[in-house]
């Protein structure tokens, strides 16, 4: 973990310090002339192999913005990103793609991100096809993976419309997890579901982490629920790195103000039950 505020000696030296993603000095203006409007200024952070990142900051922050130059989705003013040790910039468009199976997204809204018209056993194939996952493997993954999320094999057969907002926040990380990522990207995941149903999906990321070893950039406006599921933290603050560092020292001696008020500010804090 390194950020522009000084850096703390991880917790736990060994195997997950060797760096799967790292971001360096990410800008990014949107506007020009007096519109330019800097939304994300000197953004560094990293994530280790099986490392979760919680990134928090309000809204407008520029969270999603930086998310969106990590996925290689938006093109940085400045800075670079590297994954697996080879910067996004100098891959090409094929690589990119294939890239994408190991570098995977959780968008906020299941409702629109999964297609109305497909099964759900359609929409995790459809996810699958494209990376080259052949057909008797891909039935077989959608069955485990539903299992793993805490769904059953028939829910395969159902439509997005039959399903819960918790249910299909649940197909979403199983079709993330398809292509056996080593990341995944989490932008307000749980933003759109009741506290009671946060909290489960929470569980059921932070129970995957440890099975499964992904590495998750796990992105929040609310610092409850970035609290308890991250290793290291990263908070924004007007596309500023105020403060990084492993999460529980962070919780228990922020260093700036907005983080301090930040956690003054986070009614009945802890989602997962101590
Ligand atoms: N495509 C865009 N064009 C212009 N302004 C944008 C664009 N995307 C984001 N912004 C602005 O950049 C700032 C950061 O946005 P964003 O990264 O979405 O913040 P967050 O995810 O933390 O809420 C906001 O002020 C937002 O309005
Ligand atoms: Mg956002």
């Amino acid at each position: 973990m390194t950020g522009t505020t000084a850096p703390r000696i991880p917790a736990q030296p060994g195997p997950k310090d060797t760096v799967l993603l790292r971001a360096d000095h990410l800008g990014k203006t949107f506007g020009s002339g007096d519109r330019a409007f800097k939304a994300v200024d000197d953004v560094s952070l990293s994530v280790a192999p099986g490392e979760i990142l919680g990134i928090v900051g309000e809204s407008g922050s520029g969270k999603s913005t930086t998310a969106k130059m990590i996925l290689g989705l938006l093109t940085p003013d400045s800075g670079t990103v590297t994954f697996e040790g080879a910067d996004l910039a100098t891959r090409s468009k094929r690589e990119m793609r294939r890239l994408r199976a190991r570098l995977q997204v959780v968008p906020q809204n299941p409702q629109t991100s999964l297609n109305p018209r497909l099964t759900i056993a359609s929409s995790m194939e459809f996810n699958m096809r494209a990376h080259g996952i052949p057909a008797d493997e891909r039935s077989r993954r959608v069955h485990d993976l539903l299992e793993r999320v805490g769904l059953t094999a028939a829910h395969a057969a159902r439509y997005p419309h039959e399903m819960s907002g918790g249910q299909l926040q649940r197909v979403a990380i199983a079709r993330a997890l398809s292509t056996d990522p080593r990341l995944v990207i989490c932008d307000e995941a749980v933003s759109a579901l009741d506290k009671s149903v946060q909290a489960q999906v929470l569980n059921l990321l932070a129970d995957l982490q440890r099975d499964t070893g992904v590495a998750f950039v796990f992105i929040s406006h609310d610092l409850a629920v970035v609290e308890h599921i991250s290793d290291t933290v990263v908070v924004l603050y007007r596309g500023q790195v105020v403060e990084s560092g492993v999460a529980s020292e962070v919780w228990a001696h922020p260093q700036h103000e907005y983080t301090a008020a930040l956690l003054a500010a986070t009614p009945g804090r802890s989602l997962f039950a101590a």
